[in-house]
């Protein structure tokens, strides 16, 4: 093997920071030479606007500079051009696990494309967890969020979607602040804390309230899981809309196995949400897996715990749902200070008392499994 071949190898191996697939799977390694201790390589550039195009040449040099033994190595990245980013696209599509969404149904639910939605696959392993609450306020985002750390920090690979699109809050919770990469038709989520994750937050800007009318609020989430690059994951997890409105049922369309977690707090007049959550849940034909009570106690310096909400609202709200209770967490100032930098606090303080309740329920959904399709049409004679 000469030395060029190992450069090439070298290179071939760097990871695309945005993409998450080798050089070398993407077929993105243009040229490497080495010639009189001068050694240059050439790789393409996903997308012309590529938020990590400078890590991606670091990346690359870093691992010119191993390989060669020289100092001094020359990197060129290449701007794929619309044919060669479309051919791309079409080889991501087709890497991932469970790639092309082979067994997908052909034309779902009014994507004139009819580019299959992978979560309604037949084969599809993705867990669908919806999070949803009968208000706001009660900590439905925070519990998303750091329900999605805990999940990836045992190993499973999670995804997030922002479809809370009125008071999407992913973007800033997560510390996300770089637009999506696009590549050819795909859209690539950003990761950030081992979780990828889309909102409708990366397509508007801050000043701009959204003003989406229904029909392209709908299109825009269909487009999130359809033509995103998820890639398979074990969780989607979904910051859903408040509510029965609209976008909650296309979001239970869009997702049919779905399983719903609705998040409350210990003093929630639990008759009347209750019946709300129950209510949303029949409407939208999804089973309600569990509950998770949310600011539950505070612990003071005295180790007392306090319950400065009342108690009992997740509990008696589980009864009434008829499914367990499970989790809950305690109310701790550093969870609000975590979602307001963009650091979960699931990150920051991974030992806290309210990331091992984070960790404990993330155990719990973990453990009750996927829930059973009962459709007719999947039964097996
Ligand atoms: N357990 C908790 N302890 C302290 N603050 C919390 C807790 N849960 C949520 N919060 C804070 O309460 C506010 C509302 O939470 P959020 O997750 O945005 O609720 P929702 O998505 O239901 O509207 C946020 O400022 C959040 O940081
Ligand atoms: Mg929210």
């Amino acid at each position: 093997m000469g030395p060029d071949r190992k450069l090439e190898e070298a290179v071939a191996a760097v990871v695309e920071p945005s993409l998450r697939m080798t050089l070398g799977e993407l077929g993105l390694v243009r040229e490497v030479r080495s010639r009189w201790g001068k050694v240059t390589a050439a790789v393409g550039q996903a997308s012309p606007e590529h938020p990590k195009a400078y890590q991606l040449r670091r990346a690359v040099e870093q691992a010119l500079k191993d390989a060669s033994g020289e100092r001094e190595v020359a990197v060129q990245l290449d701007v794929l051009d619309e044919q060669e980013a479309a051919a791309l696209s079409a080889r991501m599509r087709s890497l991932a696990p469970g790639g092309a969404a082979a067994s997908a149904p052909s034309a779902p639910l009014g994507h004139e494309e009819g580019r299959p939605n992978p979560f309604m696959a037949t084969g599809s392993r993705t867990r669908v967890l919806g999070i949803s609450s009968g208000k706001g306020g009660v900590g439905k985002s925070s519990v998303t969020v750091n329900l999605a750390v805990s999940l990836a920090r045992r190993g499973a690979r999670v995804a997030l979607l922002d479809a809370d699109v009125y008071g999407f809050s992913v973007p800033k919770m997560m510390g996300l602040d770089e637009k999506p990469v696009v590549v050819g038709d795909l859209l690539i989520p950003p990761v950030a804390h081992g979780v990828a994750c889309l909102s409708m937050g990366f397509f508007v800007d801050d000043e701009t309230p959204v003003v989406w009318r229904g029909p392209m609020l709908h299109k825009a989430l269909e487009q999130f899981l359809v033509d995103a690059w998820w890639a398979d994951p074990d969780y989607l997890v979904v910051d859903m809309p408040p509510g029965t409105g609209d976008v909650a049922l296309s979001m239970a369309q869009y997702l049919p196995r779905s399983e719903v977690y609705v998040v409350t707090t210990p003093q929630a007049a639990a008759q009347r949400v209750a019946q709300r959550s129950a209510f949303a849940a029949k409407k939208l034909k999804l089973p309600v897996r569990g509950v998770v009570e949310n600011m539950s106690w505070f612990t003071g310096d005295d180790g007392h715990r306090y319950e400065l909400f009342g108690t009992g609202g997740g509990s008696s709200l589980a009864e009434l749902l008829g499914v367990p209770l499970l989790g809950q967490i305690p109310l701790v100032p550093e969870l609000r200070e975590g979602g307001d930098v963009g650091t979960p606090i699931t990150v920051s303080s991974p030992d806290s008392e309210a990331s091992r309740a984070f960790d404990a329920l993330a155990q719990q959904v973990a453990g009750i499994g996927p829930s059973r399709v009962y459709r007719k049409e999947l039964q097996v004679r």
